[in-house]
Parts: structure tokens; C-alpha cells; sequence
């Protein structure tokens, strides 16, 4: 199946319709090598994929590290790829947002990076939203960071960072979206699909759950995915009723679950990019499956009408403490 390949924002570069994330490539995932990641990327380019993610926080600075060594062992000339990563929220501030970003060149070994994102809003720590702006755009004056772009930002501050900036725009915004969860279709895709800005999809096969490799009750994990509201009992029954349908669709498609999942977001908006992680390089090549063909129009509203009310609830976990029981556990550690 061919690569598909879209344009970046208003920019001239040309990402392929699915990127591939990189958090992977830290410990929060599980055991890492380099000889893992490199499989991976290898794997990524032959099929087509140029666009990747990764983070500052992810691994602390391991994720970026990795990925610049993996994507130099697979001899990926640079201007071939393009690599977004970010600065966390914590650091939006003039003095750290420089001291940041030389910290993730060191970790990619680059001398520049094509997208430059603030991770998530300083919520704890009052930067107002113009001096974070001017100070990434910056960057791209000094021609360390080619373009800008935010990650799980509301409208309203989308909108503000843009007034903010002289000449540059924000080209990416990167948000949680897959089929279970859908809540960036109510105002951000609709604002990036007028402004002609790329949706990077995080999450978008729900941390692995919509790939119907966990059934219900069969699952205990020891990763970052320990406590996620996806996998709570609570709601897993619900999404493995669309596990189902992926499955059953798939089938007259050829196709995996998890690649109807990602096809039906690109169906959907001609800017959504999904940005799936992977562990392994045969998980790679589900992924790059997913695009170079489409569903028709009544499986993708099938899907749609399936997910369309179909509720997470994220405070699943504490409605379920028990402050009494919390209380005897602890008491009985300190006896
Ligand atoms: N901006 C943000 O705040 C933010 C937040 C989260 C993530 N992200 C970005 O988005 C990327 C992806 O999101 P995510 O990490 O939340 O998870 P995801 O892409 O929804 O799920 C990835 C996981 O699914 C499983 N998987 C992948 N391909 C598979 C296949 N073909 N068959 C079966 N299982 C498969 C793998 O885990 P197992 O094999 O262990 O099951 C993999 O680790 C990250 O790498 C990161 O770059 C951004």
C-alpha cells in the first residue's frame, strides 16, 4: 500500500498522512534499546513514514535520543525527515525556552527542528501566552526551529499565541483523538480545519485498546497505561462493543482493527495526522496500512454513529477509592 502525504500547514513541507510518536522510546512503555528503536525507524522509513514526534518529558530527553540515534543509523538524510518535538509547560518562559530547545538538539544531534510545540499551557506557573510566543518565535528567527505549533491548548489560547506572533503562524497543533475519544471535534479540528494547521491525532488507537489485542478482564498492565480511564472496567466494556466493529469492517477490507481505527480519523478531516506509537516494526507496518486506501462512506458512519455518544468517564478511578480502605492499608504498612 502506497504512502499517503499531505502538507504541514501552510508550509512547504510534505508529511506522510501518518506520523509515527516516539514516547515509545522511553521507559514509561517498558524496557528500551537503541537496537529496538532503530528497528523501528528503519521500519518507519521503508514504509513511507517521514514525520515524527517525540518530547522533552518523554524519557527525559531518552525519547528525543533515541530517535535521532535510530534515525541516524537508518542513514535517514535530514531534510527527508521532519521531527517535531516540545518544550513542557513549565519551561514557556524566556529563559528556559532557549535553554530547552539546545537541550533537545543535544538529544536529537541536530542543529535545528522542524516543529517546535509547547507540550501543554504553563497552567501552574502564570507565563502570560505572548511572552512564551515571541520567545518561540525567537527560535525561528535564529533559525533553530523551522515551525511553530502547540500541543493541548484550547482555542482561546490558540487563538491568543497566534495574535502574538510577528511573522511566523502555528502550523501544527497536537491534540488527544481517537475513536473513543472524540471531544477534538467539537471546537479545535474545526478552528485547524479554517486556519489550515495539522492536527497530530495523540493517542490515536487509545493506548492500544482499539487494537483488540486486550480482551475484557485479560489485562494487567505495569506501563504508563496502569490507571487509564480507557482500560477501567467501567469503560472497557463499551469500547470493546467498537473493538468489535473494527474487527467486523475490517473484514471486508482486509484490514486490522487498529487500521480501520486510524483510517476513520483521516477520513474524517483532511488535516488530521494520527501520530501512533510503536514498540515493534511489525507494529509499524499495521500502522503504515492504514492509509492508502479509505472506507466507504456507510462503514465510516457506521463507526461514527457507534462512537458518537459513547462517554469515557475519566474520574473512574477515584469515584471507585475507597478512603476508608486507603487508610487501613496505609496504617497497616506504618505498624
Ligand atoms: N501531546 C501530548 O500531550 C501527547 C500525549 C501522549 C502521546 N503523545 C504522542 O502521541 C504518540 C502516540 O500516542 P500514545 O503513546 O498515547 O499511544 P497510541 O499511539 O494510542 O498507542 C500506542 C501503543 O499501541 C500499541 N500498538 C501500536 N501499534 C500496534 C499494532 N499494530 N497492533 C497492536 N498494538 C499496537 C503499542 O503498545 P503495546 O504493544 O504495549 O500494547 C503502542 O505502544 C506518542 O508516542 C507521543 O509521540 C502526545
Amino acid at each position: 500500500m502506497e504512502m499517503e502525504y499531505v502538507r504541514l500547514g501552510r508550509t512547504g513541507l510534505k508529511v506522510s498522512r501518518i506520523g509515527l510518536g516516539a514516547w515509545q522510546f522511553s521507559e514509561a512503555w517498558g524496557p528500551v534499546s537503541r537496537e529496538a528503536a532503530v528497528k523501528v525507524v528503519e521500519k518507519a522509513l521503508e514504509r513511507g513514514i517521514n514525520f515524527f514526534d517525540t518530547a522533552m518529558v518523554y524519557g527525559a530527553g531518552l525519547s528525543e535520543y533515541l530517535l535521532g540515534y535510530a534515525l541516524r543509523e537508518a542513514d535517514a538524510p535530514r531534510d527527508d525527515v521532519v521531527v517535531s518535538t516540545k518544550i513542557p509547560g513549565e519551561f514557556l518562559n524566556p529563559i528556559d525556552i532557549p535553554r530547552a530547545l539546545e537541550k533537545s538538539l543535544k538529544n536529537l544531534g541536530f542543529t535545528h527542528v522542524d516543529v517546535l510545540l509547547a507540550h501543554w499551557p504553563p497552567c501552574w506557573s502564570n507565563y502570560p501566552v505572548c511572552v512564551y510566543a515571541r520567545a518561540m518565535e525567537r527560535l525561528v528567527h535564529l533559525g533553530k526551529v523551522s515551525h511553530l505549533g502547540l500541543s493541548d491548548h484550547p482555542v482561546e489560547l490558540i487563538d491568543k499565541f497566534r495574535e502574538c506572533l510577528a511573522r511566523e503562524d502555528v502550523e501544527v497543533v497536537q491534540v488527544k483523538y481517537n475513536l473513543v475519544e472524540r471531544w477534538a471535534e467539537e471546537e479545535i479540528i474545526p478552528y485547524a480545519e479554517l486556519h489550515d494547521i495539522t492536527v497530530q491525532a495523540w493517542s490515536p488507537i487509545a493506548k492500544g485498546a482499539l487494537t483488540g489485542k486486550y480482551e475484557p478482564g485479560s489485562y494487567e498492565f505495569h506501563d504508563v497505561r496502569r490507571g487509564n480511564a480507557v482500560f477501567h472496567p467501567d469503560n472497557y466494556g463499551r469500547v470493546w462493543g467498537i473493538v468489535k466493529l473494527l474487527r467486523d469492517i475490517g473484514e471486508k477490507y482486509g484490514k486490522k482493527p487498529v487500521q480501520v481505527a486510524l483510517n476513520w480519523l483521516i477520513a474524517g478531516s483532511p488535516v488530521v495526522v494520527p501520530i501512533p506509537g510503536a514498540r515493534k516494526p511489525e507494529q509499524v507496518d499495521d500502522l503504515a496500512g492504514a492509509v492508502g486506501w479509505r472506507l466507504r462512506y456507510e462503514d465510516w458512519v457506521a463507526l461514527h454513529e457507534a462512537t458518537k455518544n459513547l462517554v469515557i468517564q475519566y474520574s473512574v478511578n477515584y469515584v471507585n477509592t475507597d478512603p476508608e480502605q486507603r487508610l487501613a492499608e496505609t496504617e497497616a504498612r506504618e505498624r
